[in-house]
């Protein structure tokens, strides 16, 4: 085959740079599958990976990409035949295996998912990696009996990709919706998707003791840090507080007290490493129950693979709300 379009990142004398390369099939990880990609997505671990504000990368050169969709090229599982259309999110994508930001990409069959019907190969990288994990703490906190009778859930860092699914899927299951967000421009956006009250952090006064008011049933958070500490302190009597991201900090300095004396629980999110039958289970509720009648007015941008390096420092510096997805 031809040399073809991808995004590989390298890292030389410390110095991590990404760039557009033309690349062979033989230049790709090892897999039972070939996908000819269609889309992708950028997510802040893409973001962090390239400019190497993260360490992401578990092996150079690497091509980025922690999402793909696209069409069976090759297969040599018998779970999937050529044509097929199938979806990759996490697995290690884009992290210690060549990633979604490439015309081709080879992984192993176990990683993919059929496209549920319902559900278009650009819908899929619309949600990506950030409506799944947004799918993954509601479903996590449901299982753990979170109900909207327990109060409002609150979902920091609102107007970013697992914020806005995150808002859009709880207000959609009847929960009533505080959005945290730092961007006055997106109180619009999150009122119409759902949220029925958006504040930033600082207006909200959260306050640092063990123990404060009761002023959410639950939350979904993406920040870390101060925010995550505070959070924990305002939640209910057994309400549950989905961890996912580090957006502001990766550090938590709380105390034992929500969590022994109001039965709060903190949910770990890890999408990445999600088991195949709780992902197969959330893709099927994305493309049901979750779906929203458009999902169009999250596409901050579309963008060509040459466009990533603007798109990363873009999502870095906090001036995209909801989606960026990659047209391959
Ligand atoms: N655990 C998992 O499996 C998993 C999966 C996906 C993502 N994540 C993590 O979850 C977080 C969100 O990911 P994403 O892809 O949705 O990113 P994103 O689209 O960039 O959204 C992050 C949002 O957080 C807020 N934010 C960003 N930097 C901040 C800062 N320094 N201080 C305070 N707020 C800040 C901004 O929202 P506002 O402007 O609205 O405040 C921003 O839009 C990231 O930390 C990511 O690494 C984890």
């Amino acid at each position: 085959m031809d040399k073809f379009q991808a995004f590989r990142c390298f890292k030389e004398d410390k110095k991590i740079y990404g760039k557009l390369t033309e690349i062979t099939l033989e230049d790709l990880d090892k897999g039972d599958l070939i996908v000819e990609a269609k889309y992708s997505s950028v997510n802040f671990k893409d973001a962090l990976g390239a400019t190497g504000k993260g360490h992401i990368f578990k092996k150079w050169p690497i091509n980025g990409g922690i999402d793909v969709s696209g069409i069976v090229l090759e297969s040599k599982s018998p779970s999937f035949k050529k044509g097929d259309l199938v979806l990759v999110t996490g697995c290690g994508l884009g992290e210690a295996h060549d990633g979604g930001y490439s015309k081709f990409v080879r992984i192993s069959s176990e990683w993919a998912i059929p496209i549920p019907k319902n559900l278009s190969l650009e819908e899929s990288m619309i949600f990506g990696t950030a409506g799944f994990t947004a799918g993954i703490c509601l479903h996590r906190m449901e299982v753990n009996d979170q109900t909207p009778e327990k109060g409002p859930i609150a979902v920091t860092g609102a107007s970013g990709g697992v914020g806005s699914f995150g808002v859009m899927m709880m207000a959609k299951k009847g929960y009533e919706v505080v959005a945290i967000s730092g961007k006055e421009s997106s109180h619009d956006y999150l009122k119409q998707l759902g949220a029925s009250k958006v504040v930033s952090l600082e207006k909200l006064e959260l306050g640092s003791r063990p123990l404060e008011k009761g002023k959410f049933g639950g939350a979904i958070d993406n920040l870390g840090g101060e925010a995550l500490a505070k959070l924990l302190a305002h939640i209910s009597p057994w309400g549950n507080v989905a961890s996912v991201g580090l957006a502001a900090h990766h550090g938590l300095q709380s105390t034992v007290m929500p969590f022994i004396l109001r039965g709060v629980s903190m949910l770990g999110i890890s999408s990445a490493n999600c088991p195949m039958d709780l992902r197969k289970k959330i893709w099927d509720r994305i493309a049901s129950e979750l779906k929203p009648e458009t999902i169009s007015n999250m596409v901050h941008k579309k963008i060509k693979l040459e466009d990533l390096p603007t798109a990363f420092e873009d999502i870095l510096n906090r001036k995209v709300q909801g989606r960026i997805i990659v047209e391959i």
